[in-house]
Protein backbone atom coordinates (compact mmCIF):
# COMPACT_ATOMS: atom_id res chain seq x y z
CA UNK A 1 0.00 0.00 0.00
CA UNK A 2 1.15 3.11 -0.83
CA UNK A 3 1.77 6.30 1.35
CA UNK A 4 -0.20 8.67 -1.27
CA UNK A 5 -3.35 6.35 -0.72
CA UNK A 6 -3.58 7.31 3.02
CA UNK A 7 -2.47 11.39 2.58
CA UNK A 8 -5.17 11.77 -0.97
CA UNK A 9 -2.54 13.44 -2.66
CA UNK A 10 -3.02 14.08 -6.41
CA UNK A 11 -0.72 11.35 -8.97
CA UNK A 12 1.02 14.39 -9.62
CA UNK A 13 2.10 15.45 -5.86
CA UNK A 14 5.43 15.29 -5.48
CA UNK A 15 6.32 13.93 -2.12
CA UNK A 16 9.72 15.75 -1.72
CA UNK A 17 9.99 19.05 -3.25
CA UNK A 18 12.49 22.52 -2.96
CA UNK A 19 10.92 23.65 0.38
CA UNK A 20 12.40 26.17 1.91
CA UNK A 21 11.75 27.27 5.43
CA UNK A 22 8.00 27.63 5.71
CA UNK A 23 8.10 24.85 8.97
CA UNK A 24 8.18 26.91 12.06
CA UNK A 25 6.96 30.65 12.89
CA UNK A 26 8.49 33.47 11.52
CA UNK A 27 12.02 34.01 10.03
CA UNK A 28 13.84 30.83 9.72
CA UNK A 29 14.83 31.45 6.64
CA UNK A 30 19.07 31.10 6.46
CA UNK A 31 19.89 34.99 6.90
CA UNK A 32 23.35 35.89 5.13
CA UNK A 33 23.87 38.71 7.62
CA UNK A 34 23.31 37.02 10.61
CA UNK A 35 26.39 34.88 12.45
CA UNK A 36 23.88 32.00 12.32
CA UNK A 37 25.29 28.88 11.73
CA UNK A 38 22.97 27.67 8.75
CA UNK A 39 21.16 24.28 8.65
CA UNK A 40 19.96 22.05 5.76
CA UNK A 41 18.25 18.41 5.69
CA UNK A 42 18.82 17.74 2.10
CA UNK A 43 19.12 14.19 0.23
CA UNK A 44 22.41 12.50 0.75
CA UNK A 45 24.76 11.82 -1.97
CA UNK A 46 27.46 9.58 -2.90
CA UNK A 47 29.81 12.57 -2.01
CA UNK A 48 28.82 12.46 1.34
CA UNK A 49 30.96 8.70 2.49
CA UNK A 50 33.58 10.08 4.23
CA UNK A 51 31.76 11.92 6.97
CA UNK A 52 29.24 9.13 6.67
CA UNK A 53 31.73 6.50 7.45
CA UNK A 54 33.25 8.99 10.44
CA UNK A 55 30.19 9.06 11.88
CA UNK A 56 28.66 5.76 11.84
CA UNK A 57 32.29 4.32 12.49
CA UNK A 58 31.88 6.32 15.75
CA UNK A 59 31.33 4.10 18.79
CA UNK A 60 29.92 6.70 21.05
CA UNK A 61 27.49 7.15 17.73
CA UNK A 62 26.08 3.62 17.39
CA UNK A 63 26.21 2.64 21.13
CA UNK A 64 22.48 2.64 20.67
CA UNK A 65 21.87 2.10 17.84
CA UNK A 66 21.53 -1.75 16.28
CA UNK A 67 24.87 -1.55 14.33
CA UNK A 68 28.17 -1.58 15.49
CA UNK A 69 30.69 0.90 14.27
CA UNK A 70 31.05 0.54 10.43
CA UNK A 71 34.10 0.08 9.00
CA UNK A 72 34.75 2.37 5.44
CA UNK A 73 33.54 -0.62 3.55
CA UNK A 74 30.87 -0.93 5.74
CA UNK A 75 30.02 2.54 5.86
CA UNK A 76 29.81 2.82 2.33
CA UNK A 77 26.83 0.04 1.88
CA UNK A 78 24.87 1.42 4.45
CA UNK A 79 24.88 4.71 2.62
CA UNK A 80 24.35 3.54 -0.98
CA UNK A 81 20.70 1.68 0.81
CA UNK A 82 19.71 4.83 2.04
CA UNK A 83 19.74 6.86 -1.77
CA UNK A 84 16.07 5.04 -2.07
CA UNK A 85 13.34 7.61 -3.79
CA UNK A 86 10.19 6.60 -5.67
CA UNK A 87 7.13 5.21 -4.04
CA UNK A 88 7.11 4.76 -0.50
CA UNK A 89 6.08 1.51 0.37
CA UNK A 90 5.15 1.24 4.35
CA UNK A 91 8.10 0.05 6.91
CA UNK A 92 10.60 1.98 4.27
CA UNK A 93 13.01 4.25 5.21
CA UNK A 94 14.14 7.51 3.82
CA UNK A 95 17.10 9.21 4.96
CA UNK A 96 18.26 12.74 4.71
CA UNK A 97 21.82 15.09 4.95
CA UNK A 98 21.96 17.64 7.76
CA UNK A 99 24.39 20.39 7.08
CA UNK A 100 25.18 22.90 9.07
CA UNK A 101 27.21 25.53 7.55
CA UNK A 102 27.74 22.78 4.29
CA UNK A 103 29.71 19.98 6.50
CA UNK A 104 27.60 17.06 7.41
CA UNK A 105 26.88 16.36 10.75
CA UNK A 106 23.93 14.11 10.72
CA UNK A 107 21.22 12.48 9.31
CA UNK A 108 17.52 12.58 10.26
CA UNK A 109 14.71 9.80 8.92
CA UNK A 110 11.45 8.84 8.73
CA UNK A 111 9.33 5.76 7.69
CA UNK A 112 5.71 5.12 7.46
CA UNK A 113 5.07 2.36 10.10
CA UNK A 114 1.17 2.24 9.51
CA UNK A 115 -0.73 3.58 6.69
CA UNK A 116 -4.02 2.60 8.40
CA UNK A 117 -3.35 4.49 11.38
CA UNK A 118 -0.98 7.14 9.80
CA UNK A 119 1.12 6.86 12.00
CA UNK A 120 5.45 7.65 10.77
CA UNK A 121 8.34 7.40 12.92
CA UNK A 122 11.70 9.12 13.28
CA UNK A 123 15.20 7.99 13.55
CA UNK A 124 18.65 10.32 13.96
CA UNK A 125 21.84 10.29 14.44
CA UNK A 126 24.68 13.21 14.89
CA UNK A 127 28.62 13.52 14.93
CA UNK A 128 29.30 14.12 18.62
CA UNK A 129 31.22 17.17 18.04
CA UNK A 130 28.53 19.00 17.00
CA UNK A 131 26.64 18.21 20.21
CA UNK A 132 25.06 20.79 22.31
CA UNK A 133 23.51 23.56 19.92
CA UNK A 134 20.80 22.27 19.29
CA UNK A 135 21.30 21.40 15.39
CA UNK A 136 19.83 17.36 16.09
CA UNK A 137 16.80 18.94 18.09
CA UNK A 138 16.19 21.52 14.81
CA UNK A 139 16.39 18.95 12.22
CA UNK A 140 13.80 16.51 14.11
CA UNK A 141 11.60 19.22 14.44
CA UNK A 142 11.83 19.82 10.76
CA UNK A 143 11.46 16.12 9.97
CA UNK A 144 8.33 15.50 12.56
CA UNK A 145 6.93 18.75 11.59
CA UNK A 146 7.14 17.21 7.29
CA UNK A 147 5.58 14.01 8.74
CA UNK A 148 2.47 16.25 9.79
CA UNK A 149 1.93 18.92 7.28
CA UNK A 150 2.97 16.88 4.15
CA UNK A 151 2.41 13.13 4.96
CA UNK A 152 -0.51 13.79 7.04
CA UNK A 153 0.55 11.32 9.90
CA UNK A 154 -2.08 11.40 12.58
CA UNK A 155 0.78 10.26 15.13
CA UNK A 156 4.80 10.62 15.40
CA UNK A 157 6.82 8.13 17.46
CA UNK A 158 10.17 7.96 17.88
CA UNK A 159 11.34 4.51 19.47
CA UNK A 160 15.04 4.39 21.33
CA UNK A 161 16.99 2.33 24.33
CA UNK A 162 15.93 3.22 27.20
CA UNK A 163 19.73 4.44 28.36
CA UNK A 164 19.70 6.73 25.78
CA UNK A 165 19.04 9.65 27.54
CA UNK A 166 20.29 12.09 25.21
CA UNK A 167 17.96 11.01 22.86
CA UNK A 168 14.45 10.94 25.30
CA UNK A 169 15.50 14.53 26.18
CA UNK A 170 15.52 16.05 22.45
CA UNK A 171 12.05 14.34 21.91
CA UNK A 172 11.04 15.62 25.46
CA UNK A 173 12.15 18.87 24.08
CA UNK A 174 10.09 18.89 20.62
CA UNK A 175 6.86 17.71 23.33
CA UNK A 176 6.95 13.90 22.76
CA UNK A 177 5.59 12.43 25.58
CA UNK A 178 6.79 9.07 26.91
CA UNK A 179 4.06 6.61 26.44
CA UNK A 180 5.93 3.42 28.53
CA UNK A 181 8.83 0.99 28.06
CA UNK A 182 8.81 -2.37 26.70
CA UNK A 183 10.49 -4.38 29.30
CA UNK A 184 13.47 -6.37 27.64
CA UNK A 185 12.02 -6.76 24.41
CA UNK A 186 14.99 -6.35 21.73
CA UNK A 187 18.31 -8.15 22.03
CA UNK A 188 20.97 -5.98 20.90
CA UNK A 189 24.92 -5.82 20.72
CA UNK A 190 24.96 -9.42 22.76
CA UNK A 191 22.44 -8.12 25.77
CA UNK A 192 18.56 -7.66 26.59
CA UNK A 193 17.77 -4.24 26.17
CA UNK A 194 14.04 -1.95 27.18
CA UNK A 195 12.60 0.09 24.71
CA UNK A 196 11.27 3.54 25.71
CA UNK A 197 7.91 4.59 22.92
CA UNK A 198 7.57 8.45 22.98
CA UNK A 199 5.08 10.03 20.67
CA UNK A 200 3.29 13.14 19.52
CA UNK A 201 -0.16 13.78 18.06
CA UNK A 202 -0.87 16.18 15.03
CA UNK A 203 -2.94 18.76 17.44
CA UNK A 204 -0.38 18.63 20.02
CA UNK A 205 2.46 19.40 17.94
CA UNK A 206 0.75 22.01 16.74
CA UNK A 207 0.02 23.14 19.93
CA UNK A 208 3.80 22.92 21.33
CA UNK A 209 5.51 23.70 17.70
CA UNK A 210 8.68 24.71 19.34
CA UNK A 211 10.04 27.88 19.13
CA UNK A 212 13.21 27.26 17.45
CA UNK A 213 16.08 29.88 16.88
CA UNK A 214 18.51 28.39 14.37
CA UNK A 215 18.30 29.69 11.22
CA UNK A 216 16.77 26.73 8.78
CA UNK A 217 16.29 25.71 5.49
CA UNK A 218 14.43 22.61 4.53
CA UNK A 219 15.54 20.63 1.22
CA UNK A 220 13.91 17.62 0.09
CA UNK A 221 14.80 15.55 -2.64
CA UNK A 222 13.51 16.59 -6.11
CA UNK A 223 12.85 12.93 -7.48
CA UNK A 224 13.00 11.84 -11.16
CA UNK A 225 9.47 10.84 -10.98
CA UNK A 226 6.32 11.63 -8.75
CA UNK A 227 6.57 9.18 -5.52
CA UNK A 228 2.92 8.78 -5.28
CA UNK A 229 0.90 6.99 -7.91
C1 LIG B 1 20.42 11.69 20.23
C2 LIG B 1 21.30 12.83 19.73
C3 LIG B 1 20.92 13.20 18.32
C4 LIG B 1 21.11 14.03 20.65
O1 LIG B 1 22.09 15.01 20.33
P1 LIG B 1 22.21 16.38 21.16
O2 LIG B 1 23.53 16.96 20.87
O3 LIG B 1 21.85 16.12 22.58
O4 LIG B 1 21.07 17.27 20.52
P2 LIG B 1 21.16 18.76 20.00
O5 LIG B 1 22.15 18.91 18.91
O6 LIG B 1 19.77 19.14 19.67
O7 LIG B 1 21.69 19.58 21.25
C5 LIG B 1 20.93 19.66 22.43
C6 LIG B 1 21.71 20.47 23.42
O8 LIG B 1 21.93 21.75 22.88
C7 LIG B 1 21.35 22.74 23.75
N1 LIG B 1 20.89 23.84 22.90
C8 LIG B 1 21.58 24.97 22.65
N2 LIG B 1 20.90 25.76 21.82
C9 LIG B 1 19.73 25.14 21.52
C10 LIG B 1 18.61 25.48 20.73
N3 LIG B 1 18.54 26.63 20.04
N4 LIG B 1 17.60 24.59 20.63
C11 LIG B 1 17.63 23.43 21.30
N5 LIG B 1 18.68 23.05 22.09
C12 LIG B 1 19.73 23.90 22.21
C13 LIG B 1 20.28 21.99 24.51
O9 LIG B 1 19.98 22.61 25.73
C14 LIG B 1 20.96 20.68 24.74
O10 LIG B 1 21.92 20.83 25.75
P3 LIG B 1 22.16 19.73 26.89
O11 LIG B 1 22.81 18.57 26.18
O12 LIG B 1 23.05 20.38 27.83
O13 LIG B 1 20.83 19.39 27.42
C15 LIG B 1 22.81 12.41 19.77
O14 LIG B 1 23.15 12.12 21.10
C16 LIG B 1 23.13 11.22 18.89
O15 LIG B 1 23.22 11.34 17.67
N6 LIG B 1 23.34 10.03 19.50
C17 LIG B 1 23.79 8.86 18.78
C18 LIG B 1 22.75 8.28 17.84
C19 LIG B 1 21.47 7.98 18.57
O16 LIG B 1 21.47 7.46 19.68
N7 LIG B 1 20.36 8.30 17.90
C20 LIG B 1 19.04 8.15 18.48
C21 LIG B 1 18.57 6.76 18.36
S1 LIG B 1 16.97 6.59 19.13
Amino acid sequence: MKWGTVVGHSPAFEMFHVKHQSCFNGSMAADKNTTHPTLIVRPLGPSDLERHAAIMGNPEVVRYLYEEPLSSAEAEVHLSRRFASGPLEQGEWRNFAVDVNDRLIGEVGFTLKSVLHREAEVGYFFDPSSSGHGYATAAVALMVDWCFSELKAHRVVGRLDARNVRSASLLARLGFLAEGTFRENEFVKGEWTDELVYAVLEHEWAEVQPQLTLPLAMFHVKPEAPVFD
